[in-house]
């Protein structure tokens, strides 16, 4: 080459070479030694030629990309990444498609991580600033040859425009659902554990293919091992990708979908095969901390299940807000927003949900607000809206909070706290209602407050403190140790039984025993044994000796023999202690257990207090616990409950209102 050829020949000589591909030392040869003056638009071959050690005149500075607005409503940009070695810059094309006619590409999954924009892609007329988690991402996609078509949403989407934004993200859900293979980058792996936690997944999956009798010899082989032994897959479950809220719908579609970390790679579905195989193996679980459920929780889950399952849970919008409650957003809003691609919206019966438009420039609160109140309004057949509520402190009233504006009602959930399930799931056979429907409104004019009608049933008297997380476990309380079982604090001090356990004691007057009333509020009504062995029959129909039973067989176990009568014990051997703990525990967490002032017994939860009222709701599964605001005549939600005796409509349908137990009304909720 000759050197004294002047600096636009060399460049014209540059700009003809195809797409780059030649050698750094070539580039450098032509160079050497003259002064590139880049007056047209390819700065970014000035950029490499001054990487080169060649001096470029400053005004090749590669100017901020500036987004185009998109050409219309149904449009997303495309990235084409240009293939590269791999101390290349990233070089690629965005251009504006149908959404419906995107054609083939593959839509990146990816945590944002750091968001200092520290490197940079370049486009063919500028530069865009990236993270340097996409930054990795995109060079581990990018070929050596030949280009890639992605969709990532820091590059394709105006992370600037608010307007943008919100009206892309309706499109979310439907890009990953289209697209023809997701890649998911998990990150760099600068700790060297991919490879090994992806083969320790793949010899899993090898040892539970296994026919049954190899199966029982494995499992029992993967009992004995020892935490390290199963580290790597812990390893994978709490790398921060399985907890970004925005993966649900990128992750949770038919489309087939690649982990990448680092260098090493596994299929998704096979990742979430041995998960599903594991969740049979609870104690596995349990002994070596794996949390397999993260990765189940995520699989499929915005695909509509073909038959009717106890996962019927997912048609609920609602439930499936509350179930995404683990998760990490960076911002409240995407709570919500990063949802409603779901199922339960598209297919669901609620237009009032259908209706919600993406803003990002409303406040949180308006937008939880709004989403509680559509979510009541919208749907004849259910409170669960209210059931998601759960306060982690005492709920205040409007007068009380310093900024009107910025507060929540009582009544609308605010999904960025999290206490534990809700006991009015759909699924839950529970129906405190009877066959009432919800009889509510909510006037624009107020609409902080929620009006709904409901029987009021009884006072709190005693309450316990938050319930211990162990609490109904199975310990063995040793003789001559003073600390008491729960099961049998709470009978005396909020009960107030001093004589031990028995059936003597009726329950409110009624027919049923106060112990049987107890153990079936302490543990939800034994739902979760409930589902574990009778999902085939009606709830109602199980006998309620098989319940009494379990929670007999649970004292027997906690609780001095002294202390309970023979009858008991006898019931006692035909229940499962393990599982009436197992269902209690469950239950209990972050409630509280209390007693009304005509006896009736309640879980409820952690906000609630003494004087607070329980009522049941026209369309409310469970009881709620209501706090009235001295003076005002309004009401605050508390939360949900469990009253036994209250489960199956009695406060509604039986002659309770006439005799004039309960009374119906018509309660103002702020
Ligand atoms: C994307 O979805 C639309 C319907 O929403 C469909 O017509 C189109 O074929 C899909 N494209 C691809 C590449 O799957
Ligand atoms: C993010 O990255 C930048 C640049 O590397 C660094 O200065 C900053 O401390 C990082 N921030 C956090 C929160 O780690
Ligand atoms: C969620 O995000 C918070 C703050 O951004 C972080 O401290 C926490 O570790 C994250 N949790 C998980 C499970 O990644
Ligand atoms: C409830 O709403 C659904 C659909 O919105 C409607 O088909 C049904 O008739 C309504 N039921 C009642 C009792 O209003
Ligand atoms: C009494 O039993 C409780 C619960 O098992 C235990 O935590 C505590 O250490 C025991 N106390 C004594 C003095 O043994
Ligand atoms: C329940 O509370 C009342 C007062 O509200 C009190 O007199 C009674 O002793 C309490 N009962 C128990 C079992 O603590």
């Amino acid at each position: 080459m000759d050197r004294r050829i002047s600096s636009g020949w060399a460049l014209l000589v540059l700009c003809s070479l195809p797409d780059l591909l030649m050698d750094r030392a070539d580039i450098h040869m032509i160079c050497e030694g003259i002064e590139v003056l880049c007056v047209f638009s390819n700065w970014e071959l000035s950029n490499i030629i001054s990487k080169m050690g060649c001096p470029v005149s400053k005004a090749s500075s590669p100017p901020a990309y500036s987004y185009a607005p998109l050409p219309g409503d149904g449009t997303i940009r495309v990235l084409t990444l240009y293939g590269g070695n791999l101390e290349d810059p990233l070089r690629g094309e965005l251009e504006c498609v149908a959404v419906d006619a995107a054609g083939v590409y593959e839509p990146l999954s990816y945590v944002w991580g750091n968001d200092t924009l520290t490197n940079e892609i370049f486009l063919p007329t500028a530069q865009l600033k990236l993270t340097a988690s996409i930054y990795h991402a995109l060079r581990r996609l990018r070929p050596r040859t030949g280009s890639r078509r992605v969709w990532a949403d820091q590059v394709c989407i105006d992370q600037r425009n608010t307007e943008e934004r919100s009206q892309q993200v309706q499109f979310m859900n439907r890009i990953y659902r289209n697209g023809s293979h997701v890649q998911v980058w998990l990150g760099l792996d600068e700790q060297d554990l991919a490879e090994q936690a992806f083969s320790f997944v793949r010899h899993l999956a090898g040892l539970l293919a296994n026919d049954k009798e190899h199966t029982a010899f494995d499992m029992d082989n993967l009992a004995d091992q020892s935490v390290d032994y199963w580290m790597p897959l812990r390893h994978i479950t709490t790398l921060p990708w399985f907890r970004r809220g925005w993966i649900v719908q990128e992750i949770g579609t038919r489309t087939p979908a690649t982990l990448l970390w680092g260098e090493a790679e596994m299929a998704w579905d096979a990742l979430n095969d041995v998960c599903e195989k594991l969740a049979e193996y609870h104690h596995l679980r349990v002994k070596f901390k794996v949390a397999t459920s993260v990765i189940k929780y995520l699989h499929r889950r915005f695909v509509e299940p073909e038959t009717r399952s106890r996962h019927d849970n997912r048609f609920s919008f609602i439930y499936e807000l509350h179930r995404a409650r683990h998760l990490n957003f960076t911002d409240p809003l995407d709570r919500v927003y990063a949802m409603l691609g779901h199922y339960s919206i598209r297919h669901g019966r609620n237009n009032e949900l259908k209706r919600l438009v993406v803003d990002y420039e409303k406040s949180v609160e308006e937008v939880y607000t709004d989403v509680a109140a559509r979510a009541l309004t919208g749907d004849n057949d259910s409170l669960i809206t209210l059931a998601a509520v759960q306060h982690t402190r005492s709920p205040s009233p409007i007068e009380a909070s310093p900024r009107r504006e910025r507060r929540l009602p009582s009544w609308a959930p605010d999904w960025r706290t999290s206490q534990g399930h809700i006991m009015s799931e759909p699924t839950s056979p529970h129906r405190a209602c009877g066959s009432k429907k919800p009889d509510l409104r909510i006037t624009p004019s107020a609409p902080e407050v929620l009006t709904i009608r409901g029987t009021r049933i009884d006072l709190i008297e005693n309450c316990s403190d938050v319930l211990e997380k162990g609490a109904f476990h199975e310990k063995k309380i040793n003789s001559g140790n003073t600390t008491r079982a729960a099961v049998e604090t709470l009978w005396t001090e909020i009960c107030g039984n001093a004589n031990g356990f028995g059936l003597h004691n009726k329950y409110a007057g009624g027919e049923e025993s106060s112990f049987f009333a107890y153990v079936q509020t302490l543990s939800n009504g034994c739902m979760a044994i409930y589902w574990q062995d009778h999902a085939a029959e009606e709830y109602g129909a199980v006998p309620h000796e098989k319940w009494l039973a379990h929670g007999a067989a649970y004292l027997a176990k906690v609780v001095d023999k002294a202390a309970i009568s023979p009858e008991l014990r006898g019931l006692a051997e035909k229940g499962d202690a393990h599982k009436w703990s197992r269902a209690a525990t469950g239950a209990s967490h972050n409630r509280r257990f209390a007693r009304t002032t005509r006896g009736y017994f309640v879980m409820g939860p952690q906000a609630m207090e003494k004087a607070d009222i329980v009522c049941v709701l026209f369309g409310g599964k469970m009881p709620f616990c209501l706090r009235p605001c001295p003076g005002s005549g309004f009401y605050l939600l508390v939360g949900e409950c469990y009253v036994h005796g209250f489960m199956n409509g009695e406060a509604v349908d039986t002659g309770m209102l006439e005799r004039r137990e309960v009374d119906e009304r018509v309660f103002e909720i702020v």
